[in-house]
């Protein structure tokens, strides 16, 4: 059964999609079967895969339209296979009008958990790319995630913005998955140059580094992570020997190791 991971921050530009991709294309390296699901309307994962969403006649918009007018969507439809080895369900601007939508949805928090439910056991990994908001698409990946990681730039102090992320993830633990986990925090658009980039690390690992996980791994500001997404690839594909290339493998690394241990922690759980 897939390991389900919402990628989310309600700040845009923060590295959300970069990350998702990556990490994605990472444990596709790793040998393992890995789904992307573009939760945002803008579709900026989709594009960054090189697919036009627009062009798609299935998406998830689509599906989770389908799912709300008691359709019985088939999720396989929708899923285009990328020639890097992940799986991904695109996005367009269909997905817009479902925040308005979900809202007099039965079930409207688990609209999308209820649509992955069913591919869940083709996968090791799903990653949702979530959108810049913390309305109901979000709070729907939430729902259908086991945890979620947090992408913070390394040049703004997130600190307010951090603070309504959290009460989300409560309310989504209290209302419909107790299960979900704080994944942790990954620093992004890190430049090691800039005293602001080290304040800002070190202001984050004092708040929150004793309550959630900072991932050792950093990723640093680099073009090279911009004009890979341009052009549709990874960033291994793009330039396997690039600095954020080398970051995004141990990110990779450091979360498998992270899902393994909740996988041994979970199985010992049930042995009990
Ligand atoms: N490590 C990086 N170095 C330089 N630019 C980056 C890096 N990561 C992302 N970007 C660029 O920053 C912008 C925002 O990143 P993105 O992943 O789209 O963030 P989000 O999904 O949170 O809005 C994009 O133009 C992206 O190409
Ligand atoms: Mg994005």
């Amino acid at each position: 059964m897939a390991q389900t991971i919402a990628i989310c921050n309600q700040k845009g530009g923060v590295g959300k999609t970069t990350t998702t991709l990556n990490l994605g294309a990472g444990l596709v390296r790793q040998g393992k079967r890995v789904l992307l699901v573009d939760a945002d309307p803008q579709s900026d994962l989709t594009t960054s895969a090189g697919i036009e969403g627009d062009k798609q006649e299935n998406s998830l918009g689509r599906l989770m339209y389908l799912a709300t007018e008691n359709y019985k969507p088939v999720v396989k439809d929708a899923v285009i296979h990328h020639n890097e080895g992940f799986d991904i369900i695109p996005s367009n601007l269909d997905l817009s009008s479902m925040e308005t939508r979900l809202v007099n949805a039965m079930s409207r928090e688990k609209v999308l958990d209820n649509l992955l439910k069913s591919v869940k056991s083709d996968y090791d990994y799903i990653l949702i790319d979530c959108m810049p908001s913390l309305g109901m698409i979000t709070i729907n990946a939430l729902t259908a995630a086991d945890s979620v990681i947090i992408p913070v730039q390394a040049h703004y102090l997130p600190a307010k913005g951090m603070t309504q992320l959290m009460r989300s993830i409560d309310m989504v633990r209290n209302h419909t998955n107790d299960k979900l986990k704080i994944g942790g925090i990954v620093m992004t658009l890190v430049d090691n140059r800039t005293n602001l980039a080290k304040e800002v690390i070190d202001t984050i690992r004092m708040k929150y580094g004793m309550l959630i996980r900072i991932f050792d791994a950093q990723i640093p500001v680099a073009v090279k992570a911009a004009e890979a997404s341009k052009a549709g690839q990874s960033i291994y594909e793009y330039d396997r020997d690039s600095k954020p290339a080398k970051a995004y493998e141990a990110l990779t690394k450091e979360v498998m190791r992270l899902a393994e241990r909740e996988k041994h922690r979970d199985e010992a759980a049930i042995a009990r």
